[in-house]
């Protein structure tokens, strides 16, 4: 599909990961209003967890996979709050005025050690080709070798652009990009531009995440890169970017490069 382009949105663009289930409608909406404004492109939107998926998520260690029967009721309850944060994102789009339609990942995806085995899509290549955007996100999964596990968005978006051959990939987060942090002083720059080797010598923060936060992002991203894939990483929370990323104008945020 030459012309698709993959959007993944952070969790922490639509929630405020510092308290529990907190959406954060009027951007998504606005990011919405970005995503109308870009029609005819063809897009797969896929959103993160945030304050929704993580905190049970790793209250109840999904991500280790099944251990002891408590965590069964985490998993139903990690599947169900990311049911209701798909429900709301999909709401936000429609009101917006897109096609948008939710297809939790919990039923498009199973993994064998958290890597994607199968994947049903007839479901989501239907709607595109009706001209309707699929809206998934990151959740949980089963898992052929740990029973469950804990599938991020980021992979997602990574596996769809690849498989789907996009043109492009998005990743809206809540900050401006990458950035470059000195070990000496501590100051920040943001790098326009990021290549593997340059990502494997950076200061990334500590993640709290049970998906591993931006380093891993950027790690599985390269993967798309190779595959000629353009990859923009850009700010969800300032608006235009997301519109401009979307359409490949010229953006504030980093581009991965070989
Ligand atoms: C996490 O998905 C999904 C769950 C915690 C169930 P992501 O890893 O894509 O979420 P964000 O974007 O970091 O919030």
């Amino acid at each position: 599909m030459s012309g698709l382009v993959v959007l993944k949105i952070g969790g922490s663009v639509i929630t405020d990961k510092s308290k529990p289930f907190t959406y954060r409608e009027e951007t998504v909406k606005r990011i919405g209003t970005e995503v109308f404004r870009c029609w005819p492109t063809s897009l797969i939107i896929i959103h993160g967890g945030g304050s929704f998926g993580h905190p049970i998520a790793k209250q109840y260690e999904i991500s280790k996979g099944y251990k002891e029967l408590r965590q069964l009721e985490g998993f139903v309850k990690t599947m169900q709050a990311m049911r209701e944060l798909n429900s709301l994102v999909v709401k936000s789009l429609v009101d917006a005025g897109i096609g948008a339609v939710g297809m939790p990942a919990s039923l498009l995806f199973v993994t064998r050690n958290g890597v994607i085995e199968t994947a049903l899509l007839d479901t989501l290549f239907a709607a595109l080709d009706l001209g309707v955007i699929p809206v998934t996100c990151g959740d949980v999964v089963f898992d052929r070798e740990k029973k469950f596990t804990v599938l991020s968005g980021d992979n997602i978006a990574v596996y769809l652009a690849r498989r789907l051959r996009a043109k492009r990939l998005v990743f809206a987060i809540d900050v401006d990009g990458v950035y470059e942090i000195s070990r000496e002083t501590g100051d920040k720059k943001l790098l326009e531009e990021l290549d593997r080797r340059k990502h494997s010598t950076l200061l990334y923060q500590e993640a709290d995440d049970v998906t591993g936060g931006l380093f891993n992002k950027v790690d599985e991203a390269f993967n798309a890169v190779n595959d000629g894939i353009e990859v923009l990483i850009v700010n969800g929370l300032v608006e235009g970017r997301v519109e401009a990323a979307v359409k490949g104008k010229p953006v504030k945020g980093t581009k991965l490069v070989k």
